[in-house]
């Protein structure tokens, strides 16, 4: 059921070294890359399906073909950019990546880079993640050093310059428009569209951004072809991804699998739900996207099937929270990492976001009434589709499928003038004698 690929040799003692990746098919990929034309690795990337791993899910290949045909006006070079700044509560997947492969995103860079005709390209990584940059940076001196980087690489007459670019540690500035003005060295806020970054993007010159993962998914399917990659996952979802397990689950970690494979086939992988407990709820792919519960066990984990569930794949974030976990509580804490993210930009966000967090607070203390629930669904449903970005979308996606599936839970804490995990909580530690 598992399908290792770019986890197969993480656990190498020295899995992130150049000498590791080589004996790993490492930089076959980018040879096979130069002795093409740049159109074609572009239409292999289509051909294979590959789909973004960022959040939405939008065809690679077909972005790419978006960056403008034709002679490159010299002032308007073409970039990429590799959107490594992975903020999203329970998103976890870049950040192992990179550490155990850098050199599957730095070839992977250089690919894309090379056919979308672009010799500048940026990895923005979110900046507390240290160990991370470091272990990036040397991998990028190491692929100079050998002759992957720079001028002339291979001796195929293209040149590529590859930045690793520190973040601050805003959320925001991984939605792709706000990430552009942050490199530029502006404050990160989302810019309207369009134009979109493919016609005006990075110094207003055409640019494609994609997710890291979706980036290092690209060497493979140069060394392997786009049928063997479509040979894995569903029609429309095709090839393998990274699921990130974490919360309560037995062996939380990074599962790489088939798209379409379920929950329940993960969780079994990972020992299951924590022993002595039961699933109560998960996300499918991070906080912004609607959680899911124990009845959805057995959908299909690939973008239509979750959607038709009625949730998002979004980032595969597979956050598992058993029947200790208080619903109200959790979306308490996500609707106050919004509040705190949200860049203040437009007043649905800014506004709705301060307001969840006021009344989820009273809710959860048991000060909370039938109509904060109503105002609640009402303020998300006018803070979702009319908000600049997709962060104010994501803020709502909690609240109401929270009050979708667990109105009760939520009618408990003010019936019972309190939260009713607290009152299990106290029960226990009284009889525990504590
Ligand atoms: C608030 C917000 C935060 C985001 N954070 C990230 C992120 O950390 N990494 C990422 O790849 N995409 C993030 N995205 C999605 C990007 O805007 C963009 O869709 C993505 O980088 C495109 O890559 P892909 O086509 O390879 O999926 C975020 C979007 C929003 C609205
Ligand atoms: S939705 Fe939120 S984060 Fe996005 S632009 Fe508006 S205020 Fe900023």
């Amino acid at each position: 059921m598992l399908t290792p690929v770019m986890s197969r040799y993480w656990d190498h003692p020295q899995s992130w070294t150049l000498d590791t990746y080589l004996a790993n098919d490492g930089y076959q990929g980018l040879r096979k890359a130069l002795a093409m034309e740049p159109a074609e690795v572009v239409q292999l990337v289509k051909d294979s399906g590959l789909r973004g791993r960022g959040g939405a899910g939008f065809p690679a290949g077909v972005k790419w073909g978006f960056m403008p045909q034709g002679p490159i006006d010299p002032a308007k070079p073409h970039y990429l950019v590799v959107n490594a700044d992975e903020s999203e509560p329970g998103t976890c997947k870049d950040i192992p990546l990179m550490m155990a492969t850098p050199h599957l995103l730095v070839e992977g860079s250089i690919i894309a880079a090379y056919a979308m005709r672009a010799s500048h390209a940026f990895i923005y990584v979110r900046g507390e993640v240290v160990h991370v940059l470091r272990r990036l940076q040397r991998a990028v001196f190491e692929a100079y050093e050998a002759g992957y980087l720079g001028r002339n690489i291979l001796g195929s007459g293209y040149d590529i310059e590859l930045i690793v670019h520190a973040g601050s540690g805003a959320y925001i500035c991984g939605e792709e428009t706000a990430l552009l003005d942050s490199l530029e060295g502006f404050r990160g806020q989302p810019r309207l569209r369009p134009p979109f970054p493919a016609q005006s993007g990075l110094y207003a010159c055409p640019t494609t951004v994609n997710n890291a993962e979706t980036i290092a998914s690209v060497p493979p399917i140069l060394v392997k072809g786009a049928s063997w990659f479509r040979s894995f996952g569903t029609e429309k979802s095709t090839g393998f991804t990274l699921f990130s397990l974490s919360g309560h689950v037995a062996r939380p970690g990074q599962y790489e699998a088939p798209l379409g494979v379920t929950l329940r086939e993960l969780l079994d992988a990972a020992g299951g739900v924590r022993p002595g407990h039961e699933l109560k709820f998960w996300t499918p792919g991070g906080s912004s996207t609607p959680i899911l519960t124990a009845e959805h066990l057995d959908v299909p984990l690939d973008y239509e099937s979750i959607g038709s569930a009625g949730s998002m794949l979004g980032t595969k974030a597979l956050q598992i929270f058993d029947d200790t976990t208080c619903v109200v509580r959790a979306v308490l804490r996500w609707t106050e990492f919004y509040a705190h993210e949200s860049c203040g930009k437009c007043t649905p966000c800014r506004e709705g976001t301060y307001w969840m967090v006021q009344i989820l607070q009273r809710l959860e203390r048991g000060e909370g009434s039938k109509e904060d629930l109503e105002t609640m669904l009402d303020a998300s449903d006018n803070i979702l589709g009319r908000s600049f970005c997709a962060l104010g979308d994501g803020a709502t996606s909690p609240i109401t499928s929270s009050i979708q599936y667990f109105r009760d839970e939520y009618i408990e804490h003010f019936a019972q003038g309190g939260c009713p995990f607290d009152a299990e909580a106290a029960t226990l530690f009284a009889g525990a004698g504590l």
